[in-house]
Formats: C-alpha cells, sequence, structure tokens
C-alpha cells in the first residue's frame, strides 16, 4: 500500500499542555532506537492552531472549540485529498480530537462506503458540550463523527456561540453523520462517565476489556473486533496511547490502570492492520513533558513501526 505520513501537532483540546511535542518524542525515540523509519517518509504538516492557547478560552464546556473547528478543517482536507489518491495515511497527531478530520476526510472521498471504526483507548470520546466533565474536546471525536449531542444525559448549559461551532464542527464533510455509532468497536476502554455509558449501552457499542483481550488472546479479539464491522467496507484504526497501560509509563494526559503491554499493542494493531478494509491509522497523546526519559514515546514508536512494517513487504 501506498503511505502517507501525516503529522498533526494539535494540542489545545487536551487538558494537559504538551501532546504538540509527542511527534517530536517519537522522532527522538526512532534515533534513540537507531531506526531509520522516519527517513522513509517526507511527511505531511497539518497546520496547528495551539497560538489559541495565548489568546485565553471563551467556552467552558469545549474548550478551544474556535481553533479546535481550524485544525479538524485542515485534517479532513488532507485526508479528503489522500485518500482520493488512494493512499494509505498513517496519521501521527496530539490530542485525539484531530480523528475526528480524520474520519470526515475518509468519509469524503468516498461517501457510499460504510466506515468502521476500531477506537484502542481507555476512554470512549464520546462526550458533547452538553455532557462533558472536563471542557477537553479531545474527550468528543467520535459524538462528532456520529453527530451526536447527547441531551438524555445533558450535565452543561453551553453558550449559543459554543453551540454554533459544535453544530458548525458536525458538519465538517458534510451534513451527515460519517458513521453510525453501532459501526464503533472499542478495545480497552475502561475510563468512562455515565453519558458515555449510556450511548455504549444505547446504541450497543462492543468494548473488548484488557481482562477479555488476555482470556481470549490477541488473534481472537482481532478476529471479533473485524466481525463486529463485517458490515462496513472501510476500517479506520485509531490508537490511543493511553490504552498501554499507566504502569508503563506516564507520558500521556489521562493514564489509567489496567491498560494493555506494548507487545499485546503491537500484536494487536499489527494484526488488524492486516484487514484489507483498513484504510488508515492513526496513533495520538505522546506527551513527553508528562514522562521521564521518554519511556512512551519509545514505546509508541515500537508500536508505529511494527504495525507499518506489516502494512508494507520490502519496508
Ligand atoms: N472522559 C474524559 C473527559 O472528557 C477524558 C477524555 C480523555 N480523552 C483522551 N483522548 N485522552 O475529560
Ligand atoms: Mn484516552
Ligand atoms: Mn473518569
Ligand atoms: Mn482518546
Amino acid at each position: 500500500r501506498d503511505i502517507r505520513l501525516v503529522e498533526v501537532r494539535s494540542e489545545i483540546a487536551a487538558g494537559t499542555r504538551g501532546a504538540s511535542l509527542g511527534i517530536e518524542a517519537l522522532k527522538i525515540a526512532s534515533l534513540d532506537k537507531k531506526s531509520d523509519f522516519f527517513t522513509k517518509f517526507d511527511p505531511i504538516n497539518v497546520p496547528d492552531a495551539n497560538n489559541y492557547l495565548w489568546k485565553g478560552n471563551n467556552f467552558p464546556h469545549a474548550k478551544y472549540i474556535d481553533g479546535v473547528y481550524q485544525v479538524l478543517k485542515n485534517v479532513y482536507s488532507t485526508i479528503e485529498s489522500l485518500r482520493m489518491e488512494k493512499k494509505f495515511p498513517i496519521v501521527l497527531a496530539g490530542d485525539h480530537s484531530t480523528a475526528a478530520g480524520t474520519i470526515m476526510g475518509i468519509k469524503a472521498a468516498d461517501p457510499d462506503k460504510r466506515l468502521g471504526v476500531i477506537w484502542i483507548d481507555a476512554h470512549a470520546d464520546l462526550h458533547t458540550p452538553y455532557t462533558t466533565p472536563s471542557g477537553n474536546m479531545h474527550g468528543m471525536p467520535l459524538a462528532m463523527v456520529s453527530g451526536l449531542d447527547n441531551l438524555d444525559c445533558q450535565k452543561n448549559e453551553p453558550s449559543e456561540e459554543t453551540l454554533a461551532l459544535w453544530k458548525r464542527i458536525k458538519k465538517i464533510g458534510g451534513d451527515s453523520p460519517k458513521i453510525d455509532p453501532s459501526d464503533i468497536v472499542f478495545i480497552t476502554v475502561r475510563d468512562t462517565e455515565a453519558p458515555e455509558d449510556h450511548l455504549i449501552k444505547n446504541y450497543g457499542i462492543k468494548n473488548f476489556s484488557t481482562e477479555e483481550v488476555r482470556t481470549k488472546g490477541i488473534d481472537q479479539i482481532a478476529e471479533e473486533a473485524l466481525e463486529n464491522l463485517k458490515e462496513c467496507d472501510q476500517i479506520y484504526i485509531s490508537f490511543d496511547v493511553d490504552s498501554l497501560d499507566s504502569s508503563i509509563s506516564v507520558g500521556t494526559g489521562t493514564p489509567v490502570p489496567d491498560g494493555l503491554t506494548v507487545q499485546e499493542a503491537i500484536e494487536l494493531n499489527v494484526k488488524l492492520i492486516q484487514d484489507k478494509r483498513v484504510c488508515c491509522w492513526e496513533i495520538v497523546e505522546v506527551n513527553p513533558t508528562l514522562d521521564s526519559e521518554n519511556v512512551m514515546a519509545e514505546n509508541a514508536f515500537e508500536v508505529l513501526e511494527a504495525t507499518t512494517k506489516s502494512l508494507v513487504d520490502n519496508f
């Protein structure tokens, strides 16, 4: 497959500063491991909106939503063009809100194809400005692309301006939802809030727990995850590094116990990406400012390199 590396130094949608440095940390990790991985690509740089951090935030229930809107539009148009050329984007991003832009781009390039999502994460990222406990928009990408508000579980009163921007974000790449929530498969999601649990239950979204990954084994889980999406024509895989166990590293904004080992994450991604329907893979949320000795980036780099290698022969 014809891979293009895409770099998005986003961080305004995370609650902690530093995720925009995640890509640099992955590159340092590759040097320390004496890998030539990054010499093989001519990466595309998607403009970020990190300058919004200095302007201040006017949207407590959707922080920096004006900047997030710009970044998502940039990601969307980059991914749409790549998919029109049948390229396989490997996306390195900071905060996880970018995944919404990626999904919008994939969908816009092939509007008639049903798109499924495999979301490997400690979090469900299904919040909306109405339900978010933090206002951090990296907790919202899957609601953006599913067109959800989740008013059944409303907790906040977002301002008119916030809601106008939220609507605009959901319309990037077309008015209709880009995916059906039941075409999401979660792996290792283990830190959710009640409004997210409500959606997971309502839409029957499958979540393979870390324990299930261990008892059934990686091959079985991969098969079942793909079987769950058997009606989908295309599949996007999103790998949030906080799916890894927090004992491995705290070099991410929201570390959570009871996650995967690095070896499990490698085997899982290597296996999943071999399905011919998979058309894009993304890795997010490495934050070296929260780490010690770049351990998270080193582990994340191993996952990135192994997964990419399994896509191409003679890499
Ligand atoms: N559910 C929490 C929130 O909305 C955490 C979200 C973390 N998301 C992430 N991509 N790390 O604040
Ligand atoms: Mn997460
Ligand atoms: Mn929580
Ligand atoms: Mn996430």
